[in-house]
């Protein structure tokens, strides 16, 4: 794998709707970074379960990440609660996170030349896809808090959902990513925890820049 010298990698791991997606992109932004939102490579997957069933197996779900674009990512499709919750079951297996493992890294490692380094956010980047990072959070947010915030972005899309059903799937998904065997969702100690509970997005920004500007001027 070409790995490419001189370049600043950001791991962020985070559980369901804490915001780490938000403040990941602004970081990316602020830094040019090239970000990718690692959740949505088990949600396009989740979708191609779903949307066709009769064709889904390995060697299908290996040739439609092959040729998978960063920009097919951002489908608002991939976005609906059903697709949430089919992903954290699909990602407990260990052949599919081989798959996305290959994706991810060269993204992590290789990101296209006119960015600076990578950003990448999910449930193992920490500890598994770039245990080597240069700068480490853990992003988390309180449960209701993380619900409320989804079921706005739901909203938002049109889709019919209501809090409760945000509730439970949220809470139903971080027990399955906390606690499943392949890399689950944790907290490394090398990782810096930001709790967005009561931080707007600007404070959060502002939070993790003071400790990447730290370390950059140094
Ligand atoms: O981040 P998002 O909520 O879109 O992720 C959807 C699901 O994909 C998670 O609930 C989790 O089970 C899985 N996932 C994972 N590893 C990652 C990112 C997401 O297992 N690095």
């Amino acid at each position: 794998m070409i790995k490419r010298k001189n370049i600043i990698k950001i791991a962020i791991d985070s559980p369901a709707a804490a915001g780490a997606g938000t403040i990941a992109k602004t970081i990316s932004k602020h830094y040019n970074l090239f970000y990718l939102d690692t959740g949505k490579i088990y949600r396009f997957i989740a979708y191609l379960k779903l949307r066709f069933p009769k064709k889904y197996n390995y060697k299908f779900i290996k040739s439609k990440i092959n040729s998978l674009k960063v920009k097919d990512l951002s489908n608002k499709l991939l976005l609906a609660n059903e697709i949430g919750t089919e992903a954290s079951i699909i990602s407990k297996n260990k052949i599919i996170r081989k798959i996305v493992h290959s994706f991810q890294l060269k993204f992590a490692y290789n990101p296209p030349k006119k960015f600076k380094g990578s950003c990448l956010d999910g449930r193992d980047i920490t500890y598994n896809i770039v245990p080597d990072a240069d700068f480490k959070f853990y992003i988390t947010a309180a449960t209701k808090t993380r619900a409320l915030r989804r079921y706005k972005e739901l909203k938002s899309l049109k889709n019919k959902v209501t809090f409760h059903e945000v509730l439970k799937s949220i809470k139903k998904r971080d027990k399955s990513d906390y606690n499943r065997k392949i890399a689950p969702l944790k907290k490394t100690k090398d990782s810096l925890l930001i709790n967005t509970t009561k931080l707007n997005k600007r404070a959060c920004f502002l939070k993790i820049k003071k400790i990447i500007d730290r370390k950059l001027n140094n």
